[in-house]
């Protein structure tokens, strides 16, 4: 039966028609929330492209932490900026890193019965040339090395759950990283620590706010021999394959608004539970056209938000976190 018997219009008639009738749903807990952690006390000094995001000492993120639990967000992700930086990023797996001792406060001070704490395992932050791992250089040419940067991420990883992180989410993109990390933290005892790994994620210019946020810009040369080229959906699941066969728990998807196709792809072939990353670029657009009261700003962020879950991400790290959640109550 067609049209005038079939009127798909009926069911869109009042508010309470559409609620009933809704495929897809927000809610706070399956978003998660990216804090940037820095040394100091007091600190809370704005990303300049990306506005009500913040870098932030210790007991500045103690009451981040608490406002989110407040709000029902499900999770935080934490990234450390360490004072120091060295070539081989010694403050990612320092036992006092301040992502360590960021992990280990907001354990003991804050009630986290609802909030997972999630860390990033990454070296870009630490290291001086801002690589996301071991640099051999050799004149004009460099090579991030794969095997030696493994070991270190796996050390990094340990030494995250050990100070209490709920999970690490490994997001390099070094071969064989999700096996080394699994060994490593079984060794260390760690055998519940769950794995998120950041299985597909691709050289985007999307992430540049966040690398004025982290201060992770690479120094020289760009992040395409390690991270995925843009232009490869295919690619993409055999990296989701790899990392599931090495033992990796939960998937992130990253970016999230301009790879939804890739989102859908793994959704369909694959069980795990998975989020997508709705990255620094993603958020730092929709802000621009904020101020300049080019979009709606509660209504393009939902949106923005609910065309990831649509594709298929059960949850999502996002910067609107805390926004969203206090508009989905
Ligand atoms: C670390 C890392 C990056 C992001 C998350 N983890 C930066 C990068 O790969 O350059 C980007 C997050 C964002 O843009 O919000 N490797």
């Amino acid at each position: 039966m067609n049209f005038p018997a079939t009127r798909l219009r009926r069911l869109r008639s009042t508010a309470a028609m559409r609620s009933l009738v809704r495929e897809t749903h927000l809610e706070p807990s399956a978003l998660i929330y990216p804090l940037f952690v820095c040394e100091g006390e007091g600190v809370r000094r704005e990303i300049s492209s990306m506005p009500g995001v913040f870098n932030l000492s210790i007991d500045e993120i103690v009451k981040e932490a608490e406002a989110c639990a407040a709000l029902g967000i499900g999770g935080l992700l934490l990234f450390g900026i360490p004072s120091k930086k060295d070539e081989t990023g010694t403050g990612a797996y320092a036992t006092d890193g301040v992502t360590q001792r960021a992990i280990r406060t907001i354990k003991a001070s804050v009630k986290t019965e609802s909030l997972v704490t999630i860390a990033d395992v990454c070296l870009c932050e630490y290291t001086s040339h801002g690589h996301c791992g071991i640099v051999n250089r050799d004149g004009e040419h460099y090579e991030v090395e794969n095997d030696s940067s493994v070991a270190l991420l796996a050390k990094t990883a340990v030494s995250l759950a050990e100070a209490g992180a709920d999970i690490v989410a490994p997001s390099d993109m070094m071969d064989g990283r999700i096996a080394a990390m699994r060994e490593a933290l079984d060794d260390a005892g760690k055998t519940n620590t769950p794995i998120m790994s950041y299985a597909s994620k691709f050289a985007s210019a999307f992430y540049g706010p966040f690398r004025e946020a982290a201060d992770s810009a690479p120094q020289f040369g760009d992040r395409r021999t390690y991270q995925m080229d843009g232009a490869n959906l295919r690619e993409a699941m055999r990296e989701i394959e790899q990392d599931i066969a090495e033992g990796c728990d939960m998937l992130l998807m990253k970016p999230a608004m301009p790879y939804l196709d890739v989102i859908h792809e793994a959704r369909q072939r694959f069980d795990l539970p998975m989020g997508a990353y709705q990255v620094s670029g993603e958020y730092s657009m929709l802000h621009a056209a904020f101020q300049r009261g080019w979009l709606e700003p509660e209504r393009a962020m939902l949106e923005s938000l609910l065309s990831i879950r649509r594709a298929g991400a059960d949850f999502i790290v996002t910067y609107f976190a805390k926004d969203a959640a206090k508009v989905l109550g």
